[in-house]
């Protein structure tokens, strides 16, 4: 209600606090305070020096009387006196303001508070990524990438209801991720063994944890989502650290996205800031900061678009991409999503080369575009509704400087593909063990 009407209660009240303390501004807090109590209408500080201005000199002469204390002598009787009383309680409020506005944390404040810094915000490429290097005709280092996604971290998937196609839970998660690591640095060894790189793209499509977004989740996951955090954020360490040390250095670009949302639905405000996905990002950045050879581009956004040498590319996890229920699958829904962004991007941007995608749990690859499978594999949900079945792959590219994406194909997750044991090397006994300690909770 706007300017309540003052009671004759609630003056004397207001009176009683004027001749309790010796400041306006200290009377006035107590007032409001008493407001409360007395489930009174709240009123501001200025609305009650407004109605002692309003009451008149004689109203403070009577309080002073009152009171009968010396110590009110600041109160004065004249009208003189009371502007002069009421521009020092100004005063003091106005320094009270101040002292508590700098101590007010901003965002800057919390970001070093908590030690994640806005510097993962940035999606400015790393020179490597976007300058053709100079070298023999023939001898281009290439730019070689890979995409990571839909780990659903904390799913359970039971063999037997998914007559075998499929096993999964927390534990061969982190095997799965870090083999899928290795693969991406062991790749080029078998396809492109002559080519040299300038480093590794990683774009890392979100999905990390489960979430417990469903009911059937909430029932079944072998990890709460926090859990799933600390694990995402070890993988990612790690998955990050071997890949430097294969490809000398890494710009990873990271998008969130909808199962490790912590809202009901999917929100379009501050749908970063609620995501667990997002959270592992700025951890993995924090981890990596200062870190010279390793750029994480993680802002609060959940579609990018970076500088890859001379494309523009987009990365969305793709829970916006709806439908796909038709004979043409998720095509048509990918390509009208696409066509969505370009449009926008044409605008508030300058557009895009190559649309890269996740959430659909299905690879696939056609000029300007690449939409990577998952980590979970093939689940009870996917099975009910009839989706595409397929081994739980992830993407692997190879981009030349001047020619664009040259080689596309994807890495088997699970170890115990056939190719395990034609790659047995000193790496894999590596992930082997970093995998034991990962799963012990060391
Ligand atoms: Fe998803």
């Amino acid at each position: 209600m706007r300017n309540p009407v003052w009671l004759e209660e609630h003056v004397d009240g207001l009176v009683g606090c004027m001749k309790a303390h010796t400041s306006t501004a200290e009377a006035t807090s107590d007032y409001r305070k008493l407001c409360l109590t007395n489930g009174w209408p709240e009123r501001s500080a200025n609305a009650c020096l407004q109605k002692l201005q309003n009451m008149g000199p004689s109203a403070f002469t009577l309080m002073r009387a009152e009171a009968g204390s010396p110590q009110r002598a600041d109160v004065g009787t004249t009208a003189a006196d009371l502007a002069a009383r009421l521009k020092r309680d100004n005063a003091d409020l106005a320094r009270r303001l101040r002292e508590a506005e700098s101590r007010a944390l901003d965002d800057e404040s919390i970001a070093k508070l908590v030690g994640v810094g806005k510097a993962a915000w940035d999606l400015e490429p790393p020179s490597w990524a976007t300058e053709a290097p100079k070298s023999r005709v023939g001898e281009t280092p290439q730019l070689a990438g890979g995409f990571v996604s839909d780990k659903h971290g904390g799913e359970v998937v039971d063999p037997a209801q998914v007559r075998g196609y499929n096993e999964y839970n927390s534990e061969i998660c982190s095997i799965r991720v870090r083999h899928t690591y290795t693969m991406f640095c062991e790749m080029p060894d078998f396809y492109t063994p002559r080519f040299s790189y300038v480093g590794f793209l990683l774009m890392s499509g979100g999905d990390d944890v489960s979430g417990g977004i469903h009911e059937h989740l909430r029932k079944t996951d072998d990890e709460s989502t926090q859990q799933g955090v600390v694990r995402a954020v070890r993988d990612e360490i790690w998955g990050i650290e071997l890949l430097k040390s294969r490809y000398g250095r890494v710009w990873n670009v990271r998008v969130p996205g909808n199962h490790a949302r912590s809202t009901d639905k999917v929100e379009s405000k501050n749908f970063a800031y609620q995501n667990y996905d997002w959270l592992v990002s700025q951890l993995v950045a924090e981890h990596f900061k200062g870190d010279p050879k390793v750029k994480i581009g993680a802002p609060p956004a959940f579609h990018l678009v970076f500088k890859v040498f001379n494309e523009n590319w987009f990365l969305t996890h793709g829970f916006e991409i709806k439908g796909g229920a038709g004979i043409s699958g998720i095509e048509t829904p990918v390509a009208l999503a696409r066509h969505r962004a370009l449009k926008v991007e044409q605008v508030i941007g300058k557009g895009f080369d190559v649309y890269n995608h996740a959430h659909h749990h299905t690879h696939g690859f056609k000029k300007g575009y690449q939409r990577n499978g998952c980590v979970v594999g093939y689940n009870e949900f996917a099975m009910l509704r009839g989706y595409d079945p397929e081994p739980p792959q992830q993407d692997f590219f190879i981009v030349d400087p001047l020619r664009g994406i040259t080689f596309q194909t994807t890495v088997f997750c699970n170890p115990e593909s056939p190719k395990k044991a034609a790659m047995a090397s000193a790496r894999r006994d590596a992930v082997k063990k970093s995998v034991q300690s990962a799963v012990r909770w060391e």
